[in-house]
């Protein structure tokens, strides 16, 4: 593990602890999961913060896993680190014997260990080998995508993921560079996408090879496939009251946390029944009025949170008030003693999902905070 350059500062750091600690404060021990471990920062604080606290911290990128498990060396009778892709979730939570959990956060993106890694490949202005795999023990590379996607593959992946406006001019660049030499550096490619890109239009929107490397690091990574399977498996994992918190750095990510908090939190049954049926009610409640965003000082300080947008939202049962709802709030709450009573028991098989999963409304301007 070499040694780090620079800090990595943890983004909405206050906000997302505020929102956090309802869940995390209830009686008896709770386990919180950090579904993007990275160096730890939000980490260490929850960690901090909460004594009774077990933290569970997943990473795909052993490097950034070995650089937690250093800063959290002090807190490591109540850490459990997993190197693991978050859609994995519940099969980790499974083999820790975890039936729930009470908070969940996602920091999505990447570290700055891995933009300032000279090796890594995801800094355009970083000459380095095409790599850009936040887990660099399997997967296909950017040099590999570049290198081997049709024309059309490629401009939609740089509309996608980038939303590239000139995704085929510099679909076309890479296919006529990699005929006459295959392309292997991020500084040629970051080139090839300045030269691809009219004059006026390089003049606006930060550096032109910005979003043509967010959109290869999306598709090398497989990030959107792993959030969309892994947000709804994270929100069934939580006990009522848990908590889940999402940091999102670009459009795409964000919208993906919005349906999914949406699915969760309108309502089911037919619209135009008076009462409420008995389980079609939301089963989450927002916690975050629309997207949050970060105030002036934390962009000046930390420009990663520029662009930063924070969902929030909790677990609700649905059915507590009414006929029956007396029953399963005690056979929660006896469920939740076990839980609490014995720490983390391993292998055992309770669950203490009581509400049911599904729930309809859209209408994300519902949060209530925290
Ligand atoms: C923005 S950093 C997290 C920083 C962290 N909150 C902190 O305070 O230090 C994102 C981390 O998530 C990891 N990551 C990204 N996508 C992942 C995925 N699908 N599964 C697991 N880890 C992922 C990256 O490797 C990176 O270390």
């Amino acid at each position: 593990m070499g040694e780090l350059r620079g800090t990595h500062v943890p983004v909405l750091l206050e906000r997302c602890l505020e929102l956090l600690a309802p869940a995390l404060d209830r009686p008896g021990s709770t386990v919180h999961v950090d579904a993007t471990l990275g160096l730890a920062g939000h980490a260490e604080a929850v960690l901090e913060a909460h004594p009774r606290t077990t933290l569970i911290g997943l990473d795909r990128d052993t490097e950034a896993l070995a650089h937690a498990r250093a800063r959290l060396a002090r807190f490591a009778d109540r850490v459990h680190l997993v190197h693991a892709v978050y859609d994995e979730l519940p099969e980790v939570l499974d083999r820790l014997g975890v039936p729930a959990v009470d908070g969940i956060l996602f920091d999505l993106g990447v570290s700055s260990l891995q933009l300032d890694e000279p090796d890594r490949g995801f800094a355009y202005a970083r000459d380095a080998p095409l790599d850009m795999r936040m887990d660099q023990t399997r997967g296909t590379t950017a040099e590999e995508v570049v290198n081997t996607y049709s024309h059309p593959d490629l401009a939609r992946v740089l509309r996608t993921y980038g939303e590239e406006r000139f995704a085929g001019r510099i679909a076309s660049a890479i296919i006529r560079e990699r005929q006459r030499a295959r392309i292997t550096s991020t500084a040629r490619l970051a080139e090839l996408v300045q030269e691809a890109i009219p004059a006026p239009a390089r003049r606006t929107g930060g550096h032109p090879a910005k979003r043509t490397f967010q959109a290869l690091r999306i598709e090398v990574n497989k990030e959107l496939a792993a959030l969309e399977t892994a947000l709804p498996a994270a929100l069934d994992a939580l006990t009522v009251g848990g908590r889940m918190v999402v940091l999102s750095y670009q459009s795409l990510e964000d919208r993906l946390t919005k349906a999914a908090l949406a699915e969760r939190t309108r309502r089911q049954g037919p619209v135009d029944l008076p009462v409420e049926l008995p389980g079609t009610g939301p089963t989450f409640r927002l916690l975050s009025r629309g997207a949050e965003l970060p105030g002036e000082t934390e962009v000046t300080a930390n420009p990663r949170a520029a662009s930063v947008r924070l969902r929030a939202a909790e677990r609700i049962d649905p059915d507590a008030e009414r006929p029956g709802g007396a029953e399963r709030e005690r056979y929660r709450r006896r469920v939740r003693a076990m839980h609490q009573g014995v720490g983390l028991p391993k292998g055992s098989t309770v669950d203490l999902r009581v509400a049911p999963d599904d729930g309809t409304t859209t209408d994300d301007e519902e949060g209530e905070g925290s």
